[in-house]
């Protein structure tokens, strides 16, 4: 079985349907809400859990209402949290979500997830050494995200960074990962350049391998040589959040396949998870990926 640990944040998403988004200043009528768990780390989690991976977590709750759902959440899809680590003073990661017009927009208040330390990280690293991928975001503190980088280029096994909500890194700590999975805008705010800067040049700049997420168009990757194109798969999008955690996730739990079977397997996850809502609503198990693959490949 496929070992995967996520390090990253955990978060109650508080997710309001609308007919359209809101401007300043002004108050609509929403259609539904729901309160749903969440967070980049979680999704991730949950997700190459669902594909058949055994999973831990590495991360911080807080002591509320929420925190005792998401554990009982992350719990119940068999997720390994000795390292998932209970504040006492502080509440859980929140995020305000607002689904309208097949789009998203997201605040996320990180709270427990800001105390996620480089030293839990350090102490995770007997997971980290057993594991066949390390999935990391950067809703957790930075320091967080350089110790897991660290840590997996120094115990050899690989590390994903899927590099959201976007901020610029150094060049250096890029190169410790395996593979670095931005969208676009992510890409040009990681590299500094210019947002309107065509994503293929972006990707022959990058130092180092990158998959690049692009929506319903699929994904470009480029291990080295030319950037090469897996197209997306049409479906009836309900709720887009969550399907870049998905991706990632898949292409942590199939990379052993060879990075062409694993981008196909991403796109396709993540495109059934965009079918329902709630990020981890729609997040496909193992045989409803198999099943769906042989339908597209008939
Ligand atoms: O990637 C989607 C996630 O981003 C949501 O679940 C929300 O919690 C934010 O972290």
């Amino acid at each position: 079985m496929t070992r995967i640990v996520v390090v990253g944040s955990v978060n109650m998403d508080l997710v309001t349907q609308a007919p359209r988004f809101v401007g300043p200043g002004e108050t609509i009528l929403g259609d539904r809400f729901l309160t749903v768990p969440g967070g980049k780390g979680a999704n991730q989690a949950v997700a190459a859990a669902r594909l058949g991976a055994e999973v831990a977590l590495v991360g911080a709750i807080g002591n509320d209402a929420f925190g005792a759902q998401l554990r009982d959440g992350l719990v119940s899809e068999g997720i390994d949290l000795s390292q998932l680590t209970q504040l006492d003073d502080c509440g859980s990661g929140t995020a305000s979500i607002t689904v309208a017009e097949g789009e998203n927009q997201i605040i996320v208040v990180p709270a427990a997830n800001a105390r996620v330390t480089p030293a839990q990280v350090e102490s995770a690293q007997a997971l980290i050494s057993r594991a066949d991928a390390v999935l990391v975001q950067m809703e957790i503190p930075l320091d967080a995200v350089e110790a897991t980088l660290r840590l997996g280029h120094r115990l050899g096994t690989p590390v994903i960074l899927n590099p959201a909500p976007a901020q610029q890194l150094p060049t250096d700590w890029l190169r410790l990962a395996r593979y670095v999975t931005p969208n676009q805008h992510e890409l040009a705010i990681l590299l500094g350049a210019d947002l309107a800067e065509d994503f293929r040049e972006l990707m022959r700049r990058a130092p180092c391998p990158v998959v690049l997420t692009r929506g319903g168009e699929g994904a470009w990757y480029r291990d080295a040589g030319e950037p090469t194109h897996q197209a997306g798969f049409k479906v009836s999008v309900v709720d887009s959040t969550g399907a870049g955690d998905t991706f990632n996730a898949a292409l942590a739990v199939f990379l052993h396949e060879g990075l062409a079977a694993a981008v196909r397997k991403a796109c396709l996850a993540a495109a059934l998870s965009v079918t329902r809502l709630g990020a981890q609503g729609g997040m496909p198990r193992l045989a409803e990926l198999d099943r769906q693959l042989s339908e597209h490949s008939a």
